[in-house]
């Protein structure tokens, strides 16, 4: 089985719109409805498990089933508390339904409306050689390390930096096997997934990744995914 785990279940905070970002429109359409289009169009995609915070899953069905009536490739379930708290109810879902041994969870962060569906296909295709992937591009900007507020602790060379982005697919017996052997300060530490496998030294493919594929995370990636449609 290969199922998407579409990332809603945040309110995006940082947006400040009033309402969770996956609900906000770009180009008259509603953030979380540009991502599930393009995974559609993915057809080695068994189920989309779409998730959004308890208080919003209703208005999350409804919009589902206003956009794409009757699609039985999608489910609606609550996000957790976490990031990482979503991804474990997605994985939930899929052990629900019996998948078999070696499925494969491709996660997404529903805010990232431009991805495109040959990234998802790479991501696929590597997590089904290595066990986990992530698409990255190449850091720009030099980094600073600042573990003191104002204060400049580390400079890490930016030509071994890159930025990771999403979808990033795994191996979801590998997840698990590797989530029940860690530690609860390591669990707490856990803001995405490729990090669960890097603590264990797992192998995570990096392919690259693309520049359109930004999070729209803060008032001004509004206006950058808006100009891009009116191109
Ligand atoms: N996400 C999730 N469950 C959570 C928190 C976040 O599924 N408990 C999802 C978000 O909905 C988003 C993705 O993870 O699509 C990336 O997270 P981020 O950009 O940080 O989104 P928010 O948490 O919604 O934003 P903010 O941090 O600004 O509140």
């Amino acid at each position: 089985m290969i199922c998407a785990a579409m990332l809603a279940g945040g309110i995006g905070s940082r947006l400040k719109q009033g309402k969770p970002k996956q609900f906000v429109k770009i180009n008259n359409k509603p953030i979380l409805v540009h991502s599930v289009e393009t995974f559609l169009n993915v057809s080695e995609l068994d189920k989309i498990i779409v998730s959004s915070p308890k208080k919003c899953i209703n208005q999350t069905i409804e919009l589902m089933e206003d956009y794409f009536p009757n699609n039985d490739r999608i489910v609606v379930i609550e996000g957790g508390v976490t990031r990482n708290d979503t991804i474990l109810n997605s994985i939930k879902y899929m052990k629900d339904q019996n998948c078999e041994k070696d499925s494969i969870l491709v996660t997404h962060d529903a805010s990232r409306i431009f991805v495109s569906e040959i990234l998802i296909e790479n991501s696929i295709k590597y997590a089904a050689e290595v066990g986990a992937a992530s698409p990255v591009i190449p850091a720009t900007d030099v980094i600073f390390e600042s573990k003191e507020e104002g204060k400049l602790t580390n400079i890490p060379l930016r030509k071994n930096l890159c930025h990771s982005q999403t979808p990033q697919s795994f191996n979801i017996d590998k997840f698990i096997e590797i989530y029940e052997d860690l530690s609860e300060e390591e669990i707490s530490k856990l803001d995405e997934a490729m990090m669960l496998f890097h603590l264990r030294g797992a192998d995570v493919k990096l392919f690259p990744g693309e520049q359109g594929n930004f999070k729209i995370t803060r008032p001004f990636d509004i206006t950058i995914a808006e100009s891009i449609f009116k191109d």
